[in-house]
């Protein structure tokens, strides 16, 4: 029967890129997903930015831009970073969308008809320079625990310790540096004690949650009355403001799962489905991927709003363990903190699906990157258990193509091909380890048979020709099935090995019929080896850039010009510098902003430059000092006569500021 299955990971963080640790549940996700279509199941795999809190203000702030501008540039980056990586999301959203603020706004207001609502005043931090309420990011102060100075109002970034605002020793405000008051602030929460029988039923008998997980819930939650949940914020916040009630938002994990939905309105919208079909269907199956940082927020809260809501409830809730490098949690100052991006410069991403899939068993213990297993991994399992098959037998049979009929293999095929149920159970498990490990054993007969029928030896013996294309048919069909059962976690070799073999592995049941009596193509490399030195250089911190240096205080220059975003050195280099010598200067008849400059490169070499800095410089004080000059601007035609290039300076709002470079500098020398 056709299963009809809406997937999601949990939605990234806007504030930052997709490192290792990410991966572990993209990839882990990817690879249920695209198990799931090969068995030709309808799958819809959602996924979205979270984009809304105070953590992304303060960056955006630090960095002179706008909220706007931050989501924006990071919702390409994870996208850019989830494609290398062959993450096959049918649609990406953001929780900064018309779709989530309108699903948002549509539960809410279920909850407030149920009379799940309830408005009560609750002291927070307040500047009262300002006239407004500190979210926790907002304050800062020395931190309670470990007296280390300089922390945020919810954690230390010293001692790890989270605590409320008002707990900070000596807090001051973000915003004006005063000392804060605490002041009654109107505030909304949801009451879940109502729905306690709900979510116990949900949590104990659905089937929904791993064991482990639904005995964390029933012994830490579900034992005593469920507290109400804290929905909102008061002003500034960068989300959405709640319907009805200015100067209030939605907390960010209110708006964030319901990203889930507002995801598939968007896809379903772009493909012409009804989004019920998906979430309001009891015959589609919903199943979520998280970390375990993240449970109670959807085995608790996110059930209870779409109970409330009216959507259906998760059929599954996958939750996994933490990354950690060589037996430590990852660690910036170790090197072992690795974005996605600098993975890439060292090492190939279908290594790390095979190397995560054979470690991620069901159950949400960590997973240890360790660096020789990794390596061990690639080398004899990938490239020397897998690849090996077809680099051992395909140029053999590159002139003949194979057999018209499929040998005798003494059980082999028939073996593998009876497996595929059990690999298949173990997929729906997230069983990946299992699965991956019931693979290699197939791998292992399919290379003794190798070993023992010596292809390279018959290829020597023109009698044997017949006897040598069967044993290729066969090592080449073990080969197909392998690869069947490998292609949710090997998208681009299962490719590959599709090219070779002209069959496009689609399909999981390709794995019960024999190819037979086809052309086989050239075999070309598929896989490479992985260095172990190339491994522990990505592990190696990298000099701290300026650019990561935390700013004490926002710029207000930065406010007005923000800074654009990164270019590469060629791009940089395009641009033609040089230093150069004012030879003339005087004023424009007609033009009251303009300067004419007769600029020197050395030599003879002159330039005609017109300059808007009148105002800022008279022409006698440039003659003979030195400028920075824009060479390879384009000439323009102006009303006075042609400008050849451009003069560099800062300043806005009327202010001009010349460059000079230091003393010594030789007219015409380039800026690099
Ligand atoms: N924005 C929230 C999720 C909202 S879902 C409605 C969030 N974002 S996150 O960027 O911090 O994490 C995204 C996912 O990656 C989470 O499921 C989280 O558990 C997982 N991981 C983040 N760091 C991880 C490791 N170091 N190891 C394994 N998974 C990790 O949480
Ligand atoms: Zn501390």
């Amino acid at each position: 029967m056709t299963r009809q299955i809406l997937v999601t990971s949990a939605l990234p963080y806007a504030n930052g890129h997709i490192h290792l640790g990410h991966l572990v549940e993209y990839l882990q996700t990817d690879i249920f997903v695209r198990f799931q279509r090969l068995r030709g199941h309808r799958v819809a795999y959602m996924c979205a930015d979270d984009t809304h809190g105070t953590a992304i203000m303060i960056r955006a702030e630090k960095e002179g831009r706008t909220p706007e501008a931050l989501i924006a540039e990071m919702s390409e980056a994870h996208q850019r970073d989830f494609a290398a990586f062959g993450v096959s999301f049918d649609h990406y959203g953001s929780t900064n969308s018309d779709a989530n603020r309108q699903v948002a706004g549509g539960i809410w207001q279920k909850l407030v008809e149920q009379g799940l609502v309830v408005e009560r005043a609750v002291p927070r931090l307040f500047d009262a320079e300002k006239g407004m309420f500190l979210a926790d990011r907002f304050v800062k102060g020395t931190c309670p625990r470990c007296k280390t100075p300089d922390q945020y109002g919810d954690a230390c970034e010293a001692c790890g310790s989270t605590y409320p605002a008002t707990e900070l020793i000596e807090p001051r405000s973000v915003f004006s540096g005063s000392a804060p008051q605490l002041k009654d602030s109107k505030q909304f929460f949801v009451r879940l004690e109502p729905l306690q029988q709900k979510l116990t039923e949900w949590t104990q008998q659905s089937g929904a949650l791993q064991p482990e997980v639904a005995n964390y819930l029933k012994g830490h939650f579900l034992d005593k009355p469920l507290q109400d949940w804290d929905v909102s914020r008061p002003k500034p916040y960068f989300g959405f403001e709640i319907p009805g009630q200015p100067g209030n938002f939605w907390y960010v994990w209110f708006d964030a799962p319901i990203g889930y939905i507002a995801s598939t309105v968007e896809w379903c919208a772009k493909t012409g489905q009804d989004v019920d079909q998906w979430w309001r269907n009891p015959d589609c199956e919903v199943v979520h991927f998280l970390g375990k940082d993240i449970t109670y927020f959807h085995t608790l809260f996110w059930p209870a709003m779409l109970h409330c809501g009216g959507y259906s409830l998760p059929k599954r809730v996958h939750i996994h363990g933490f990354l950690k490098v060589n037996g430590e949690k990852m660690s910036k100052s170790r090197g072992t903190f690795v974005n996605a991006r600098r993975y890439l410069d060292f090492l190939e991403p279908e290594w790390l699906r095979y190397y995560y899939a054979s470690k991620l068993g069901p159950k949400i213990d960590d997973l240890d990157f360790q660096t020789e297993e990794f390596v061990g991994k690639v080398n004899s399992d990938l490239v020397g258990r897998v690849v090996n098959l077809a680099s051992r037998s395909a140029k053999f049979v590159e002139q003949t193509g194979l057999s018209a009929s499929y040998p005798d293999d003494g059980g082999l095929f028939a073996r593998a091909a009876a497996m595929a149920e059990t690999i298949a159970a173990c997929y729906e498990a997230c069983d990946f380890r299992e699965a991956t490990r019931l693979v290699m054993t197939l791998c292992d007969a399919a290379n003794e048979y190798v070993e023992q029928k010596a292809p390279w030896t018959l290829k020597k013996d023109p009698t044997k020709a017949r006897e040598l294309q069967d044993v290729c048919t066969v090592v080449l069909n073990l080969f197909h099935q392998i690869m069947v059962y490998l292609t949710p976690v090997l998208p681009g070799l299962s490719a590959k090995a599709g090219a070779l073999l002209g069959s496009a592995m689609d399909y999981w049941s390709l794995a019960q019929q024999p190819l037979v009596g086809r052309p086989v193509a050239k075999f070309t490399h598929m896989m490479a080896r992985v260095e172990a030195a190339r491994v522990s250089e990505m592990f190696t911190p990298e000099e701290p850039t300026p650019a990561s240096i935390p700013a004490a205080a926002p710029s207000p220059t930065l406010e007005k010009e923000p800074l654009q975003p990164d270019i590469t050195i060629d791009d940089f280099l395009k641009v033609d510098l040089r230093v150069a010598e004012v030879l003339e200067a005087k004023a424009v008849e007609g033009a009251d902003k303009l300067l004419q400059l007769t600029l020197g490169l050395g030599g003879d070499v002159r330039r005609n430059v017109f300059a808007g800095i009148k105002k800022a410089y008279q022409p006698e004080q440039l003659v003979g000092r030195l400028v920075l000059y824009v060479a390879n601007l384009a000439p323009r035609k102006m009303k006075f006569g042609v400008s050849a290039g451009m003069v560099a300076a800062a300043g806005t709002d009327g202010e001009v500021y010349l460059m000079s470079p230091d003393s010594g500098a030789k007219p015409g020398q380039r800026l690099h």
